[in-house]
């Protein structure tokens, strides 16, 4: 700068080489946003993921979205390291870890454990927030308030002679099966119905199965499916068909359809794409026969039955359904398919980084001040500016 101009090249104006230590623990590097970041289900540092993820668990079901999302932001960049972390001179450098997950990852390292996730375990107020939600249709303000009144487990719930909804009342009759997870082989006997049912109803439309099961998860605490139809408009109506079709064949404990009520305007999404999307959705519980299993080619004993402890040939399983028109199908297959923090993580790149409005639905351009079709996941990833990851490489 004092020369005025640029002036030549000497070694001593060159980045130097340090010489290596061979002492020197193995320093990573991580983008910043997960969607940026291939996590496949192989991870290396699982006692401190899970402890991260128990925290962000306590935060959520206490209404503490922010440090609920740094926690699981946290958690998923250990995710992605190949090597255990041994010691916290290799976090140098790391996105998305703020002092209070550093604290606790430092705890670990040096005590074996975290006094904080340890006492979060043992508090009576997330023990019975964890078995109160853990009630199908009942979320965390709902376990406030009965917590508030005096309610900490099943019994005292049954006891208390709370109004249930009749989400609520399937949860709690069908507790022990919801809270078992769903197998793989499960999830696949009841992709088998769902496939009949849907044939059944209208053919040619097509069930995909989506969720942590897409993504490769061996098992999982519901089943989620997609289901289109090449021609759009077919689709339409499409919902309570293949539902009364389940019901008639008894497949149903309990289900309740929502409608589809998107629509695009041409000043593009109303407000910033909730992830509460608006497709013909049916939350339901299935009641999965053994002999239904036997059929898809599976072999296993009898299920436990919790009030008498013997045996009874099905089990209940939540299920997830949505109908999705073939213009938006890519969006929702995307949207659908998960993580909840790749997912979270893709919307906020579009928001950030591209001034885009991505959402189960559509992905909407502010610069141009268009919506970008799309037909498959690929395209969209093109769209945002980012690498593909498949489904199995998305488990933030
Ligand atoms: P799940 O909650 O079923 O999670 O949502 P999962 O990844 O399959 O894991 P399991 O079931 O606990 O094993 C699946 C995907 O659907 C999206 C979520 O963002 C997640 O990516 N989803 C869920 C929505 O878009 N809207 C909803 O109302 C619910
Ligand atoms: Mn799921």
């Amino acid at each position: 700068m004092r020369a005025g101009h640029p002036v030549q090249i000497l070694d001593r104006h060159k980045l130097q080489d340090q010489p290596t230590n061979e002492a020197e623990v193995e320093v990573f590097s991580v983008p910043s946003y997960a969607c940026q970041r291939r996590t496949t289900l192989e991870n290396r540092n699982t006692v401190l993921t899970d402890a991260l993820s128990l925290l962000a668990e306590n935060a959520e079901l206490s209404a503490e979205e922010g440090r609920g999302v740094a926690f699981r932001r946290a958690a998923a960049v250990l995710k992605v390291l190949p090597e255990p972390v041994t010691d916290m001179t290799q976090l140098r450098g790391l996105p998305c870890l703020g002092e209070h997950s550093l604290r606790v990852i430092k705890d670990i390292l040096e005590n074996g454990a975290s006094s904080e996730v340890e006492s979060t375990k043992q508090s009576e107020r997330f023990k019975a927030l964890k078995v109160l939600t853990g009630v199908f249709g009942v979320g965390a303000k709902t376990a406030d308030r009965w917590i508030r009144e005096g309610i900490h487990d099943l019994q005292q719930l049954k006891d208390s002679r709370q109004t249930l909804n009749r989400a609520q009342r399937a949860g709690l009759e069908h507790y022990d099966d919801i809270n078992q997870p769903v197998s793989k082989a499960e999830a696949d006997a009841i992709g088998e119905i769902v496939e009949e049912a849907v044939a059944s109803v209208l053919p040619g439309a097509q069930v995909t199965l989506i969720g942590g099961f897409r993504r490769g998860k061996l098992t999982g605490h519901d089943v989620d499916f997609l289901i289109t139809h090449p021609e759009e408009g077919r689709e339409v109506g499409l919902m309570p068909k293949i539902v009364s079709w389940l019901e008639s064949q008894g497949f149903l404990l309990y289900q309740k359809t929502t409608r589809n009520s998107y629509l695009e305007s041409d000043d593009g999404p109303a407000r910033p794409c909730s992830n509460m999307d608006r497709f013909e959705r049916c939350f339901s519980v299935f009641k999965l026969a053994e002999d239904e299993k036997r059929r898809a080619g599976q072999t296993q004993s009898h299920y436990a039955s919790a009030e008498d402890g013997g045996l009874k040939p099905w089990r209940a399983v939540r299920v997830d359904l949505v109908v999705s028109p073939i213009s938006q199908f890519a969006f929702a297959l995307l949207g659908w398919t998960g993580s909840k923090l790749f997912e979270r993580e893709l919307r906020r790149w579009a928001g950030h980084e591209k001034t885009m409005s991505l959402s189960s639905h559509a992905l909407y351009d502010g610069t141009q001040r268009t919506y970008l079709r799309a037909t498959s996941e690929e395209e969209i990833f093109a769209h945002l500016g980012l690498d593909y990851i498949p489904p199995s490489e998305r488990n933030a």
